[in-house]
């Protein structure tokens, strides 16, 4: 299937953003969202909906299937070992505060220290601050190169004896690079500390193995895979999912409730409290089926393409500099232009039909890093086109001939 044809399921992208054929170029941010997810999702509360793992009855049954279905794609997509080391959440940021959280209680002490880079988005900083605060423990942060690659060497000294989990992303929301996460992850393993792997950015653009990366969590978000947003998903090893204590309480994390004592519930159940996104599972199984279907070498392949074009064409224009140039980057790009703010650029594209993320992009830190108040970002999905790239071009340079 081509990215044209791909790109004919996707409803929104066919409308108009002021005046002009809608060019959307944000899908870091969130992706748009195919008919077949938004089908499921309808289709579900149209046929399925009663609440699940309660009911003897037939419906409440078949929702469980239907969400317990979707963890099997999950377990699948990431190819972690069992669906018990799946837990659904609301996102990315709630799978990192759960495990700074539960991890943190259980593990950390006054003087530990917790390892960081300094390209994490902020979901993936302020949970560990809040628990290193709470645990006197110390937040540090392996510094990065110019062109935005992870210090290999800074990363191997820093870790010590102290170190009790490092926290880093697998790709970059920000800068497109893409880490050498399996690396990183033998290196922590030779010290026995557990890592955990921020997938946002890879889930979309890289397939991932949980097993292969050996990660110990790994989390990412189902509105940047194509599914809906409110939920997403962290996996993680067994034997920290059992060692930590939960992380909310109520529902069906329980196994047994007295007032002077509960029990908790066997995983994955025991990190799902409360009435789940029971749609948003089912809408993040489609949206995962629907990218296996693809291919994730064709996403992997398409992204590559549109990156390289899109580089030697923003590279050409004058006074344009972009900020992230690691060998081995996915389809996001991150720029700034001299004399300009990336909130006029990316006003004037708005204009245009064209929509791009302006700012820190949740990366504060990283832009003080780079010494720049913000960049202007494009970022691909499997829908995007050549000619989208085009347009951005066109419109970049139109923004520059406005505002210079
Ligand atoms: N994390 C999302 C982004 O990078 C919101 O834009």
């Amino acid at each position: 299937m081509s990215a044209a044809d791909i790109r004919l399921q996707f409803p929104l992208l066919s409308t108009q953003m002021n005046g002009k054929p809608l060019i959307f170029l944000d899908t870091a941010a969130s992706s748009q969202k195919p008919k077949i997810v938004i089908d499921a999702i309808s289709n579900y509360y149209e046929t399925t909906h009663a609440n699940v793992h309660r009911g003897v009855y037939k419906l409440s049954q078949q929702a469980t299937d239907a969400f317990e279905r979707s963890r099997h794609i999950v377990k699948h997509f990431i190819n972690a070992p069992s669906e018990e080391e799946i837990i659904f959440t609301k996102g990315a940021t709630e799978g990192i505060n759960l495990v700074a959280s539960c991890f943190g209680r259980k593990c950390l002490n006054e003087g530990d220290e917790v390892l960081i880079s300094a390209m994490e988005h902020h979901a993936n900083i302020v949970p560990w601050q809040l628990i290193c605060e709470e645990k006197k423990a110390i937040l540090k942060v392996v510094p990065i190169t110019d062109s935005g690659e992870v210090m290999m060497e800074e990363y191997k000294q820093m870790l010590n004896a102290k170190t009790k989990i490092v926290a880093i992303t697998h790709v970059s929301n920000t800068l497109g690079t893409i880490n050498p996460i399996k690396e990183i992850i033998e290196i922590a393993h030779t010290h026995h500390i557990p890592v955990l792997v921020d997938g946002c950015q890879a889930a979309p653009n890289i397939a991932v193995d949980v097993q292969d990366l050996d990660a110990d969590f790994y989390v990412f978000s189902a509105h940047k895979v194509y599914g809906p947003t409110g939920m997403g998903v962290l996996f993680g090893k067994k034997e920290w999912l059992n060692a930590m204590p939960p992380y909310h309480g109520g529902g069906d994390m329980i196994e047994t409730v007295t007032f002077e004592k509960t029990t908790f519930n066997k995983l994955p159940h025991k990190y799902e409290a409360g009435t789940p996104h029971i749609a948003g599972a089912v809408g993040l199984g489609v949206a995962l089926e629907f990218m296996q279907e693809i291919g994730l070498d064709v996403i992997t392949e398409h992204k590559q393409y549109l990156l390289d074009i899109a580089t030697t064409q923003l590279k050409q224009i004058d006074g344009l500099r972009i900020i992230g140039e690691a060998s081995n980057k996915v389809g996001v790009i991150s720029f700034i232009v001299d004399g300009t703010h990336p909130y006029d650029i990316g006003a004037l594209l708005d204009k245009q039909g064209i929509a791009v993320r302006t700012g820190h992009h949740c990366t504060q830190p990283l832009m003080q890093r780079f010494e720049v108040p913000g960049t202007v970002r494009a970022s691909f999905g499997i829908y995007t086109l050549e000619s989208d790239i085009d347009a951005l071009i066109k419109g970049v340079k139109k923004s520059i001939s406005m505002l210079l």
